[in-house]
């Protein structure tokens, strides 16, 4: 009908928005390549008819409406998307999301109306993710502050309860009593550390993991928890590779899979463990946030136990959420695994249908190279002793107290401050040499870091033991090099802090 030159058809064809154009009789005379992707709809199809077809029927009359009502003003572009997103229908009965703009124009003494549609259900599902992890963000911070304070308090209880238990004569009744209140604790600080993790406080050293080792490690404990009407199968790839991971996460993240999968499975079934190697593509990561194309490690445990509804998936990456009996779970299990996933840049895919079982897949980066050296493992035996001066510096007098009768006990000098000023009018007041700094990292005023380096200035080999519900990496992150310094994390065994003490001190007399 001549409406267009070759040149503006193959604009509009090329055109990343679905572009349609009605004539006067709001038949549809033009449908752009993008229209049809958009729609499904074939352009061949769609010419001719009217626009009902790509509305959901809830919405026809009134945008048939306001179509009549622009056509008749003397406005001839308006954006549509000023009246907030319209609803689109698919072929295939799918709605989505669209932002409008139209304009009429007259052509051969007729009034046409040209739609441009661009389909934002990807930006919104972009969108939700982003909320989805500031939410996890501010949730995360509050419960790293909670987690922190609380390792204080259980670090006394602990302590003092030692002491208790020291105190009673062997056999004594009571003992048992202060075992179970130790036990409760021991509980208690395995939930300050899943939320500590939770909040990435907790220091990960992500490398090169073999995933194969870490499942094969793990078996023989799924064996444990896992009843006996659920067989376990696993089935882990030849040549899989190994991932970026850091191996006590990664193991957090395995269990708490194969937990969940237990939980969903009370009357048995089949717990299946894979691991292979998958490539993702560009297509599937487009609608992820954080995702890059590429080689992965895929980990995925799946269940034939209870399902999910869509509305329990919605949610189950939510902090806090659980569908389990209080005292079963607590509802930070996905959520930190999301967390940690996320952190090394990979991805978790869940498909759930009620009745019919549960899969979730964990994607890490795959990276060739050497496996990373398991953690160290903590050295047991003997306690050192010392007999130098160390000045230690904590604003909770029961732990400052604990701490400087444990010192004392190992044969050191023990000089105390409560904050960082106070420190320094304590080290400056010593006639001897002070050998180490003991401190914590937050404290009332100068930080334990300040206050390390403003004593260092005149002690170049002053060690120093940092004392923290929080990792070496925020001590990194304030400008320490972790590599000159021992850290402690809270809640700690005093027999720990000894030893690192003793290493710290002979580190510094080696150079
Ligand atoms: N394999 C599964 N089958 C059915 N539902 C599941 C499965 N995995 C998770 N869920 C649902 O997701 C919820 C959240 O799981 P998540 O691991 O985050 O917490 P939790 O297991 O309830 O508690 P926690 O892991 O902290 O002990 C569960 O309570 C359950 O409703
Ligand atoms: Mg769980």
């Amino acid at each position: 009908m001549g409406l267009l030159d070759a040149h503006c058809r193959e604009l509009i064809e090329s055109a990343m928005d679905a572009i349609i154009v009605v004539d006067d009789a709001h038949r549809v005379v033009l449908f752009n390549r993008s229209a049809e992707r958009t729609f499904g709809v074939p352009a061949a199809d769609a010419l001719g008819g009217g626009l009902d077809r790509f509305m959901p029927e809830r919405y026809r009359g009134s945008h048939a409406g306001q179509m009549r009502a622009f056509a008749a003003s003397r406005v001839t572009r308006r954006s549509m998307g000023m009246l907030g997103t319209i609803a689109g229908l698919r072929a295939d009965g799918s709605e989505f999301p669209m932002e409008a703009s139209i304009s009429h124009f007259e052509v051969e003494g007729r009034t046409h109306l040209a739609v441009i549609l661009r389909d934002i259900s990807e930006r919104r599902r972009l969108e939700s993710q982003l909320l989805q992890a500031q939410k996890m963000e501010v949730v995360g911070r509050l419960a790293g502050g909670i987690a922190h304070d609380f390792n204080n308090m259980l670090m006394a209880m602990f302590n003092f309860l030692a002491l208790a238990t020291r105190e009673l004569p062997e056999g004594h009744a009571a003992r048992g009593s202060i075992a179970q209140a130790i036990a409760a604790g021991e509980r208690a600080a395995d939930l300050t550390r899943r939320l500590l993790t939770f909040s990435r406080k907790r220091a990960p050293a992500p490398g090169a993991v073999s995933v194969r080792e870490v499942v094969r490690g793990l078996e023989p404990m799924l064996r444990r928890v896992i009843a006996e009407d659920v067989r376990i199968r696993v089935a882990l790839s030849p040549d899989v590779g190994n991932a970026l991971a850091d191996t006590g996460q990664l193991e957090q993240v395995l269990m708490n899979l194969v937990i969940n999968a237990r939980d969903a499975m009370p009357g048995g079934g089949t717990l299946t463990i894979e691991a292979r190697n998958q490539a993702l593509d560009e297509d599937y990561c487009r609608t992820l946030v954080g995702v890059s194309p590429g080689e992965y490690v895929m980990l995925a445990v799946t269940d034939t136990g209870v399902g999910m509804t869509p509305e329990v998936r919605a949610q189950i990456f939510e902090p806090f959420f659980t569908t389990k009996e209080p005292g079963k779970g607590t509802g930070l299990g996905l959520a930190t695994s999301l967390g940690i996933v996320r952190g090394v840049g990979g991805h978790i895919a869940v498909s759930s249908e009620p009745g019919a079982g549960t899969s979730v897949k964990v994607f890490l980066p795959r990276v060739d190279g050497g496996v990373a050296a398991r953690g160290v493992a903590r050295d047991a035996g003997v306690v050192p002793h010392g007999s130098e001066t160390v000045l230690v510096v904590e604003d909770e007098p029961t732990i400052r107290e604990q701490v400087a009768q444990a010192l004392r006990e190992a044969g050191y000098r023990v000089l105390l401050a409560g904050d960082g000023v106070d420190a320094l009018v304590v080290a400056g007041a010593h006639a001897g040499e002070v050998h180490a700094l003991v401190t914590a990292v937050v404290l009332p005023g100068m930080s334990g870091i300040r206050l390390a380096q403003e004593l260092a200035t005149t002690r170049p080999r002053l060690a120093v033991v940092f004392m923290s519900g929080y990792p070496a990496e925020s001590i990194e992150a304030r400008g320490i090099d972790p590599s000159t310094c021992e850290f402690v994390s809270k809640p700690f065994a005093m027999d720990d802090l000894l030893r690192r003490l003793r290493a710290a001190i002979d580190r510094r007399r080696a150079k």
